[in-house]
């Protein structure tokens, strides 16, 4: 999988990006990502990127050209599975939609600022619009590093047997149950006798009621999602 991803703070993913799961993933050549400053598509003198709104009110819009430019300029090269507009007015991010979006070659991510983007980008290029709560972050940066992290472990090689995505929480709409490690006495308190006893058909099926007991009181939705 390629990822392009417009900002106009690429620093603000660089770090995330090189570490741990998503460094891993592109040193296996897994998956690559470049990050595109769509400043340098401005066409104004000063490499502007928002102007006033029309019909006034407080904030900056981002103005469509130097993001239709920068897009325009990467679908020259590439054809894409989707083009995202990370916005809090998407659809909320759930595990069922990072799976849809993990089976994609080629994706671009675009990351607004202040009041949004100017409306006929959405018309004219975007595919897909993606947000990742009920609350309002200050640019899509964030977003987008929490889509590229949830999608990239999803793909297959990126996450070995000891990690596989299939245990996650989520992905069979269940709370993870909970783990131990050593000491076996902690502070005086102590791990399920179960998970010493070496029997692994009895310790799958504690795992599971576990998860069944977690998922029951605290996220009792899960059960009939969408
Ligand atoms: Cl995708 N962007 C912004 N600015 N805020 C958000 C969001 C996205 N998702 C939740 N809050």
């Amino acid at each position: 999988m390629h990822i392009d991803i417009l900002t106009i703070f690429p620093e603000m993913l660089e770090g995330p990006f090189r570490q741990s799961i998503i460094k891993r993933a592109q040193e296996k050549e897994l998956i690559s990502i470049a990050l595109h400053n769509f400043r340098d598509y401005s066409l104004t003198k000063h490499k502007h990127v928002d102007d006033y709104p029309y019909g006034g009110g407080a904030g900056m819009v981002m103005m469509a050209e130097p993001i239709v430019r920068c897009i325009e300029s990467l679908t020259a090269k590439r054809a894409y599975d989707d083009i995202i507009y990370l916005t809090p007015d998407g659809e909320i991010l759930t595990q069922k939609i990072a799976n849809q979006i993990s089976v994609a070659n080629n994706l671009i991510l675009l990351c607004g600022h202040y009041k949004g983007i100017d409306e006929r980008v959405r018309e004219l290029v975007i595919t897909r619009e993606i947000s990742i709560g009920n609350y309002v972050l200050s640019g899509g940066e964030l977003a987008a590093a929490v889509l590229v992290d949830s999608v990239v472990r999803l793909i297959p090689g990126v996450l070995g047997d000891e990690t596989s995505a299939l245990s996650d929480s989520f992905q069979d709409d269940l709370l993870s149950p909970p783990v131990y490690t050593r000491p076996y006495d902690f502070r005086g308190k102590t791990v399920p006798d179960i998970l010493l006893s070496g029997n692994d058909k009895e310790i799958a099926k504690w795992r599971h009621e576990e998860s069944l007991e977690r998922t029951r009181k605290r996220r009792p939705g899960l059960f009939d999602p969408d």
